[in-house]
C-alpha cells in the first residue's frame, strides 16, 4: 500500500458518526453561515483546491458529514467497467430521490473525479470506513472493487456510494444537492435548478 493511501485510510477510519468525525476532522470552514442558518439547512462551501487523488474532505450540512473525495483516474475507470460486468446490473441500486439528475451516471457525480455523498450508511446510520482492499476480506462480495465499509453490519458501498444488494442497506448512499462555483470551490445544499 503506498504512503499517501495510508495515510488516507487512517485519517479517515476512525469515524464512526456526526460526532466522531466532528472531533477527527477539521470540518472545511472556508465559509460557515450562522449555527441557526446551518440547523435550518443553509448551503455550505467547500474548498477542494489542492486536493489530492485518494484524498477525502468534510462539511458538515444540516447536522450530516458530507464528504467529497478526489477519485483515481483508476477508481474513475472501475466505476466505468462495474456496471458493465455485473452479471445483474440492476443489484446496484440508485434511487432517484438520492440522486439529483445530474448525478445519475456510473459516477453518481458531476465531475467524474469528485464524489459528493452524505457519508451515513443508509441501513441504520453509522458511518461506513473507507476500505479499498477488494478480496482482503472473504466475506466481502467478489463483484466489489473496494470503496467503503459499513462497520455496524457489513454494507459495502463502491466508489459511487452505490451499495451491493446482497447487504443490508437498502439505498445507495445519498448525493446532496451540490453545484460548483468554481474549478475550486463546491456549493452543498443549493444546485442549479433545471
Ligand atoms: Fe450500516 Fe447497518 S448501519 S450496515
Amino acid at each position: 500500500m503506498d504512503k499517501d493511501r495510508r495515510n488516507w485510510l487512517i485519517a479517515t477510519s476512525a469515524v464512526g458518526g456526526v460526532g466522531a468525525a466532528a472531533a477527527l476532522y477539521p470540518f472545511v470552514d472556508s465559509f460557515q453561515p450562522s449555527e441557526r442558518a446551518k440547523a435550518a439547512g443553509a448551503a455550505v462551501e467547500i474548498d477542494i483546491s489542492g486536493m489530492q487523488p485518494d484524498e477525502m474532505r468534510m462539511v458538515e450540512w444540516r447536522g450530516k458529514p458530507v464528504w467529497v473525495v478526489r477519485r483515481t483516474p483508476e477508481q474513475v475507470a472501475e466505476l466505468s467497467k462495474i456496471d458493465a460486468e455485473l452479471a445483474d446490473p440492476d443489484s446496484l441500486r440508485d434511487p432517484a430521490q438520492f440522486t439529483p439528475p445530474y448525478a445519475q451516471n456510473q459516477w453518481r457525480s458531476i465531475k467524474p473525479e469528485y464524489m459528493v455523498v452524505v457519508g451515513i450508511c443508509t441501513h441504520l446510520g453509522c458511518s461506513p470506513t473507507p476500505k479499498f482492499e477488494a478480496g482482503a476480506q472473504p466475506s466481502l462480495p467478489n463483484t466489489w472493487q473496494g470503496g467503503f465499509l459499513c462497520p455496524c453490519h457489513g454494507s459495502t458501498f463502491d466508489m459511487a456510494g452505490r451499495v451491493f444488494k446482497n447487504k443490508p442497506a437498502p439505498d445507495n448512499m445519498e448525493v446532496p444537492p451540490h453545484m460548483y462555483l468554481s474549478d475550486t470551490k463546491i456549493l452543498v445544499g443549493e444546485d442549479k435548478k433545471a
